[in-house]
């Protein structure tokens, strides 16, 4: 029945990988790259086609590196702010070619999580997935009750890859924080310690059918925001059972022209939509990119992953709404003061605007 051909697994999708080999496969990554910085340098080799090469070839690597370090490329992919603009359309493209596991893995993986076979929990499975992510695959079915749905597995061995590379990223940090001055300027421990802690969360399927339950609450009376009900028979730790609702690429601006959708009006949805899950309820959806947000035929908005939730305290989300305000009224002083505060920015001894 299943016929997929099975892709030829890479190194990290084998069941047996040692600690030390991923050492060795992370460190020669990581100082190839980092030789390729200090080559360009050494030779004022600052062209655009030279940073899109080494872009292209960080891109490869993260992916031959798996889970990880995609999602590394991907918190990445949104800093336009640090990285070059080469390196921020590469690793945009990550999102797109993460490649699919076998679909024989993923039945066994629902089979074993739901303690049934296939062909008792859905009436219909579709084997192609519909969708691959960096840790787990979307494939449609149908229940026994008519039901459509979106059946989310997660890529196997998750767990124990993330512990092989906890150890591994914190070994090159500290290589890192030890040999270069640039990498003292950051705090980096605080950033490995979110990230992994972010990371470790997103593979909880509960966790995330959970945080669809609020925002859905949080949403109750918006008719514009739409969240997938979770079927919670079908769903555990590993494995994510949604309604199905298909949607129009958020980016995808010539199928929403052709569809009739008011663009204007969805960019103003998306504006609300965000600000009331800052400012108020304080819980918010943290990777917004194009892959977890479609728009309706309607208009609406879409809301499909869950996995990466944020919360804001009380008293962040009062400075926010100041700061908000502060900007509206082109305060600086106090928009300043309240970014200090929250401690998105340092205090430094010119705070003067630049070009004021
Ligand atoms: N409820 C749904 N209905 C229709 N398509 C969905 C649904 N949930 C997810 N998808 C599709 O699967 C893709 C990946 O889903 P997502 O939840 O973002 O997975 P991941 O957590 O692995 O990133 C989405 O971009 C979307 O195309
Ligand atoms: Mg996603």
């Amino acid at each position: 029945m299943l016929t997929q051909k099975t892709p030829k697994p890479l190194r990290w999708q084998r069941s047996k990988y040692s600690p030390l080999t991923r050492q060795i496969d992370v460190f020669s990554a990581a100082g190839t790259f980092l030789f390729y910085l200090w080559w360009d340098r050494l030779w004022g080799n600052n062209a655009s086609a030279t940073k899109q090469k080494r872009a292209k070839w960080l891109i490869q690597t993260m992916l031959d590196l798996g889970p990880t370090f995609i999602k590394i490329g991907q918190a990445l992919s949104t800093r336009a702010d640090i990285l070059p603009l080469e390196y921020v359309a590469e690793l945009e493209k990550l999102q797109d070619k993460v490649p699919p596991f076998s679909a024989d893995r993923a039945v066994a993986i629902i089979e074993s999580e739901l303690g049934n076979s296939l062909f008792s929990l859905y009436r219909e499975f579709n084997e192609r997935p519909l969708a691959a992510a960096s840790l787990g695959q979307v494939h449609r079915a149908k229940l026994h009750t008519g039901e459509q749905v979106i059946v989310k597995v997660q890529r196997p061995g998750l767990k124990e890859l993330f512990d092989l590379d906890m150890q591994a990223v914190r070994r090159v940090m500290r290589f890192c924080q030890r040999s270069f001055a640039w990498a003292r300027l950051y705090d980096l421990d605080a950033i490995y310690n979110e990230f992994f802690m972010i990371l470790y969360q997103e593979i909880d399927y509960i966790k995330e059918g959970k945080n669809a339950d609020r925002f859905r609450d949080n949403f109750d009376n918006y008719s514009g925001i739409i969240v997938p009900k979770v079927y919670w028979e079908y769903t555990t730790h590993k494995v994510l059972t949604l309604e199905y609702l298909p949607g129009i690429k958020v980016d995808d601006r010539k199928t929403l022209q052709a569809c009739g959708v008011d663009i204007k009006r969805v960019n103003q949805l998306g504006i609300c939509c965000y600000l009331k899950q800052i400012l108020q309820d304080g819980f918010f959806q943290a990777d917004p990119h194009p892959g977890n947000i479609a728009v309706s035929s309607n208009g609406s908005l879409i809301f499909y992953d869950f996995g990466m939730m944020a919360e804001i305290k009380a008293l962040a989300k009062d400075q926010m709404i100041r700061s908000f305000f502060a900007v509206m009224r082109k305060d600086v002083d106090v928009v300043i003061d309240t970014l200090i505060d929250i401690g998105l920015v340092e205090p430094m001894s010119d705070m003067t605007p630049c070009g004021a």
